[in-house]
């Protein structure tokens, strides 16, 4: 559903993403884990092209994205949610109105995009706080919206970029337990998720993707990289579970 060859970004002579290939099947769950700065968030955010990749391709469901108009790629966006390290809700407006835009931004009514809204924010817990204004929002309940309105669109791929770094820990359960519950159940949607939470990403992926310095420098199934990795951050995460186990 997806296919990324020989992806290349640079901000003047820092070469952040350096040749990337990946693959994703339908229904499959990629992490992508590596140190700060490597270049998680410009790979996913070139994927719907919120950041504009140099070169490579770019292949959702065999339409070539590299290639599109952005009137184009506005329209493939509507099939692919992205949620923000740090939510990107729109303060004034209420919990609902937030899940309901991207919907009425569509042509749905607003009736219709209410309905819609309500039922994605039963799947996060969140259908009591509806009418909420979401500055009163915890860190948690915030990022819930955001997975709701990345949900609302009935998207075929979700992206997800750190969804729980910007959160307190006694916060971060609540999100990824949603998010698992979501990974469970909706089984055609594909998903790759930007994540330094090994124990979710072991449970979760179907495969984890280790990034250095803007390549993919390891992949694998998660029992299997995290048992017996090659590259070195591999290592530091087996090392990190070990230390946890302790
Ligand atoms: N808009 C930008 N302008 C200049 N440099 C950027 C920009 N965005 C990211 N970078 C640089 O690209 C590198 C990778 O950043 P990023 O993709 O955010 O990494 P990660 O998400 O893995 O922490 C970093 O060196 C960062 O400073
Ligand atoms: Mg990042």
């Amino acid at each position: 559903m997806l296919r990324i060859n020989n992806l290349k970004k640079c901000y003047d002579k820092n070469i952040v993403l350096d040749g990337v290939d990946f693959h994703l099947k339908e229904g499959e769950i990629a992490a992508v884990m590596g140190p700060s700065g490597c270049g998680k968030s410009t790979f996913i955010r070139c994927i719907n092209r919120l950041v504009e990749p140099d070169s490579g391709e770019i292949f959702f469901h065999d339409i070539p994205l590299h290639e599109l108009q952005a009137e184009e790629m506005e329209k493939v966006r509507q099939k692919i949610g992205f949620v923000f390290q740090h939510f990107n809700l729109i303060n004034r407006l209420s919990v609902k109105q937030n899940v309901a835009l991207g919907l009425i931004k569509q042509g749905f009514t607003i009736e219709e995009a209410y309905e819609k809204a309500l039922a994605v924010l039963k799947d996060v817990g969140l259908e009591k706080l509806a009418d909420s204004s979401v500055d009163r929002l915890s860190g948690g309940e915030k990022q819930r919206v955001g997975i709701a309105r990345a949900l609302v669109i009935e998207p075929d791929l979700i992206l997800l970029d750190e969804p729980t770094a910007s959160l307190d820990p006694i916060l971060v359960r609540e999100v990824l337990d949603v998010l698992e519950e979501i990974a469970m159940k909706r089984k055609n949607t594909s998903m790759i998720i930007v994540t330094h939470e090994i124990s979710f990403a072991r449970k979760v992926a179907d495969r984890i993707y280790f990034m250095d310095q803007g390549s993919f420098i390891e992949s694998g199934e998660p029992e299997l990289i995290l048992n017996t990795p090659s590259s070195w951050i591999g290592k530091k995460y087996k090392n990190i579970i070990n230390y946890n186990l302790i």
